[in-house]
């Protein structure tokens, strides 16, 4: 086993701040160190401070992408924080069915790990539509930093335990048994999620139209205080006003830095 000392520890977790916004403290050293021996090991380096050396020299990216796949946390699953979905689907649905004369719901999903949440919102979204759903343009935008959940995600391919959280009738109308004994969903769900790489750190977002819903729950636990702040402001220019913020139940935003209205718990709005 490769150990890190101060130095190098600071120099990585420095790092990993600027570039992916995760702040990693000293009690998370061993797990630092575990997680990324394999990475030394396969670029043969004998040492922390050659492979720092090695991934802030690299212009291919294929070290940092790396790095994202092994130091990021990507636990989620489906129905998490079912709370937002019930709110979705008996309060906004029905209020954007009757103001939304475009009939383009934009919906970004945007810390989206393995899938679940935004497969999680397509289909509540197919079954609130129901036949309706053709004349809607309801495609949710899931963005995540790390390649390995993304091609996960695309995948959507999740085993029987893993979909138990799930109402049995989306379980019988969105989804299919496989060769393998595991579950994937019916090309119609797949084709209502759009999955891109997107960092979150990045300066300037890029899309061209506001979002009337963004979830980007369970990410900013990772982020201190200064990280959070500059993310929730680039979260509200995000939004259409009148749009609402969905945030993880464990995570809160401080009222008096951003202009976001408390709505209900993790649940906030753009005035
Ligand atoms: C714990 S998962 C949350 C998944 C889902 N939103 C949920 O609540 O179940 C956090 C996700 O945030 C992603 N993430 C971490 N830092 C990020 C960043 N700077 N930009 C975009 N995604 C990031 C991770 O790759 C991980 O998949």
């Amino acid at each position: 086993m490769i150990s890190i000392n101060n130095r190098e520890f600071s120099r990585l977790t420095s790092y990993i701040q600027a570039r992916l916004g995760i702040h990693l403290s000293d009690e998370k050293r061993s797990l630092v160190v575990g997680r990324l021996q394999n990475e030394l090991t396969q670029l043969n380096v004998k040492s922390f401070s050659e492979y720092i050396d090695i991934l802030l020299q690299d212009k291919t990216g294929n070290i940092l992408n790396s790095l994202i796949n092994k130091i990021t946390t990507n636990h989620t699953y489906f129905m998490r924080e079912v709370e937002h979905f019930t709110f979705l689907k008996e309060t906004l649905l029905p209020q954007y069915l009757h103001s939304l004369k475009e009939k383009d719901l934009r919906l970004w999903c945007a810390a989206c790990s393995t899938g679940e949440e935004p497969y999680t919102l397509a289909m509540l979204i197919n079954d609130f539509f129901q036949n309706d759903s053709l004349a809607w343009d309801t495609q949710v935008l899931a963005t995540d930093i790390s390649d390995r959940v993304l091609e996960l995600a695309r995948k959507a391919e999740y085993s029987p335990e893993q979909i138990l959280p799930l109402p049995q009738h989306w379980k019988s109308q969105y989804l299919r048994r496989n060769e393998n004994g595991n579950f994937t969903f019916h090309e119609k769900i797949k084709n209502e999620v759009i999955f891109r790489k997107f960092n979150l750190m990045e300066p300037n977002y890029p899309f061209k139209r506001k979002f009337h819903i963004i979830f980007c729950r369970n990410v900013m636990i990772y982020f201190d205080m200064e990280t959070k702040t500059e993310l929730l402001c680039k979260l509200y220019d995000s939004l259409e006003s009148g749009g609402y913020l969905f945030i993880g139940h464990s995570e809160s935003i401080n009222r008096e830095s951003t202009p976001f209205k408390y709505i209900m718990p993790a649940v906030y709005r753009k005035e």
